[in-house]
């Protein structure tokens, strides 16, 4: 039993990492424009802790924000470790500052109780989830999956935290490649450090506690996934490498070359290019196609298995294409001067208008 209670706990805790603030900011500066009249909704946060809460009510005036509504979750599986679970599920909703003395202060933070837990699955969520614009938050990483296509049911703009692992779920990447889905724009490597309870055992790798006795742990492959747009993942990635049968050998079983880094795509290849998954930390829609993921290629001989370089399996890639100019399209080269092409288009039935699951941004598109 004691054993039981213990994994449960272990089950429970492993949701448990709080964001730090400055992570939040130096995500969300890069799509201030997005939020002006909007209605923000973080759905797994605790105010009492969660930087998202702090992060949007004290620059509500500054982003030009309608509403902010934040839904806490309460553990109800009573365990060793439950968060709060004495107290019922609240959530919160603020309008913005209204004495003037830019803080928000407990009485301008209107407090509701929720009759279930605050799962983001419930209906009384789903029906906050509805009024909300954008939603802004690290969901429990255990629920990814779920919490995405809940999002895209109700064709929501978000920015949410979530290990770079889930590029590969079946699902994520098919938003990915459907350009309904991107990495965000400040986390591209490393790892990061995350708040997390007190009752944590310090003895795990990474883990650290500060003067005030907070404990911090570092967790590697942290991503933010988004559907806004911003400056940029329109931008080109640089390739300086030509392409060679030596450098880049084709798969036993599939027709494409492999590629081990996205900085050595060959700049003169047109075909299929198997690269790794950190390519989507580079990835410009206009600059390259994304055909499918190695394993869930429809024409992959082994489907659900990756490809081979004689007879040994290679990492996770992602196959793509460059995307091509059509013919007589004006370039600028590198020295400013403008070039006509003269290759055909070779895939003109593959490389259609982007659709852009975004809208676009203002503060960029204007300048
Ligand atoms: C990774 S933590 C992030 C917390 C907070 N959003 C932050 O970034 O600091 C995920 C949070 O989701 C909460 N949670 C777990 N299951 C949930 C559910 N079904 N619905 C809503 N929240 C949930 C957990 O209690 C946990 O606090």
């Amino acid at each position: 039993m004691a054993n039981q209670n213990l994994n449960a706990a272990k089950n429970a805790k492993k949701d448990e990492f709080y964001t730090q603030l400055v992570d939040i900011e130096n995500e969300l500066k890069h799509y201030k424009a997005h939020f002006k009249g909007k209605t923000v909704l973080c759905n797994c946060d605790d105010p009492r802790v969660s930087n998202f809460f702090h992060y949007f009510s004290y620059n509500f005036e500054q982003l030009g924000l309608k509403k902010l509504i934040t839904t806490c979750y309460k553990n109800q599986n009573r365990d060793l470790f439950s968060q709060n679970d004495s107290e019922r599920a609240i959530w919160l909703e603020y309008f913005g500052d209204k004495n003037n003395n830019r803080v928000p202060d407990p009485e301008e933070i209107g407090i509701h109780y929720l009759n279930g837990d605050g799962d983001f699955r419930s209906q009384e969520c789903i029906e906050l989830l509805k009024e909300a614009d954008i939603v802004v938050t690290n969901p429990p990483f255990s629920l990814f999956r779920e919490y995405v296509a809940q999002l895209m049911k109700y064709e929501k703009k978000f920015l949410i935290i979530g290990n770079v692992n889930a590029v590969s779920y079946k699902e994520t990447f098919q938003y990915i490649k459907n350009n309904q889905l991107w990495l965000g724009a400040s986390i591209h490597s490393g790892d990061r450090e995350f708040g997390v309870p007190n009752d944590y055992p310090l003895n795990a790798a990474g883990c650290r506690q500060d003067a005030k006795g907070n404990k911090f742990i570092r967790v590697k492959g942290v991503r933010w996934f988004t559907n806004l747009d911003y400056k940029e993942r329109h931008e080109d990635l640089i390739l300086y490498k030509m392409y060679n049968p030596d450098d880049y050998p084709k798969y036993d079983n599939y027709d494409a070359i492999n590629v081990d880094k996205t900085s050595e795509i060959p700049m003169d290849y047109d075909g299929m290019m198997g690269v790794p998954i950190t390519f989507l930390d580079k990835y410009n829609p206009e600059q390259f196609e994304i055909i499918g993921l190695d394993r869930y290629v429809e024409d992959n001989p082994k489907y659900g298995h990756r490809f081979t370089i004689n007879g040994k399996e290679t990492y996770a890639r992602i196959l793509i294409r460059r995307r091509q100019q059509r013919t007589g399209d004006v370039v600028e080269t590198c020295h400013g001067a403008s070039l006509r092409t003269e290759q055909p288009h070779p895939y003109p039935q593959s490389a259609p208008a982007l659709p852009m699951a975004a809208e676009p941004d203002a503060e960029y598109n204007s300048k």
